[in-house]
């Protein structure tokens, strides 16, 4: 991959296999308003969750490819699958442009919350089977127990937008009440959908139990790396993403204004 020259006024490139990555746009433009966003969504290929470590390495790859396309001063993977098995893929790709992953920042985050050392984790079956959260977790401190728990239909409820629905509720205490019985004071949404679902989620786990939102954790890392690099966009304008995604579903728009809060800009679609 031939290097290209960035400067603080290059993009930042996040990706994810669909549109639930945009809830790290959300919390990287809350902290870091004035950076130009390329946003890029597999709605084509979504979910990764339910495939193999093969098949996510090459897609992880390919999304890779087409961010480079638009320079950027570095790459956010939004997706927790991908963080858990193909970063390293990302990074071979990216060249000498940063990456940085959702799972390494969320790991370091609840290692920081955790006050009895005993943590949850909830993600997709590729992310939980993976085991990279704990291994993430116990590089930093090998005394940290950590419980998993693969949630596979919080996904498309929050894509079906049932966030305060009985349906939900009965399956989220389902999938809950194993952590909740090994005494977790901290619990790590490894899933872009789940901040979606955070308020359920609380409801379930109550105020003894911090929750640690991946998004909100990458977004804090990738502010302390540019002003490190001083790469930060000096501008003052708030910049509205550049969106891509590789399909347009119908409900594309309506799942934008659940995960946004605003009504969607303009979307282009790439081919993958
Ligand atoms: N983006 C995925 C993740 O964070 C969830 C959706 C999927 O399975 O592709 O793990």
């Amino acid at each position: 991959m031939p290097q290209h020259k960035i400067s603080p006024d290059s993009p930042i490139g996040i990706f994810d296999s669909g549109i639930g990555g945009l809830t790290v746009v959300k919390a990287v433009q809350a902290c870091l308003p004035s950076e130009r966003l390329i946003y890029f969504g597999d709605t084509a290929r979504v979910p990764y969750g339910s495939k193999s470590q093969v098949t996510i390495r090459k897609y992880g790859r390919e999304d890779t490819e087409l961010l480079m396309k638009y320079q950027p001063k570095m790459i956010i993977v939004a997706c927790n699958t991908v963080s858990a098995l193909a970063l390293d893929v990302v990074q071979q790709t990216s060249g000498e442009i940063p990456v940085i992953g959702v799972l390494k920042a969320g790991a370091e985050l609840a290692v920081n919350q955790t006050r009895s050392g005993r943590i949850g984790i909830i993600g997709t079956r590729a992310t939980i089977y993976s085991n990279a959260y704990a291994c993430a977790i116990n590089e930093i401190d090998r005394n940290i127990e950590v419980f998993s728990k693969a949630c596979p239909l919080f996904v498309p409820l929050a894509e079906e937008g049932f966030i305060d629905h009985a349906a939900t509720r009965l399956i989220a205490e389902e999938y809950l009440s194993e952590l909740l019985s090994k005494q977790i004071d901290t619990l790590v949404l490894g899933c872009t959908h789940y901040p979606i679902l955070r308020g359920m989620i609380e409801s379930i786990t109550g105020p003894g139990i911090r929750i640690i939102d991946s998004a909100e954790a990458v977004a804090g890392k990738a502010r302390e790396l540019l002003s490190a690099e001083s790469m930060l966009n000096p501008g003052t304008k708030h910049a509205v993403p550049h969106l891509m995604v590789s399909d347009l579903p119908q409900k594309f728009r309506e799942l934008y204004r659940l995960f946004m809060g605003t009504e969607m800009p303009d979307v282009e679609l790439v081919e993958m």
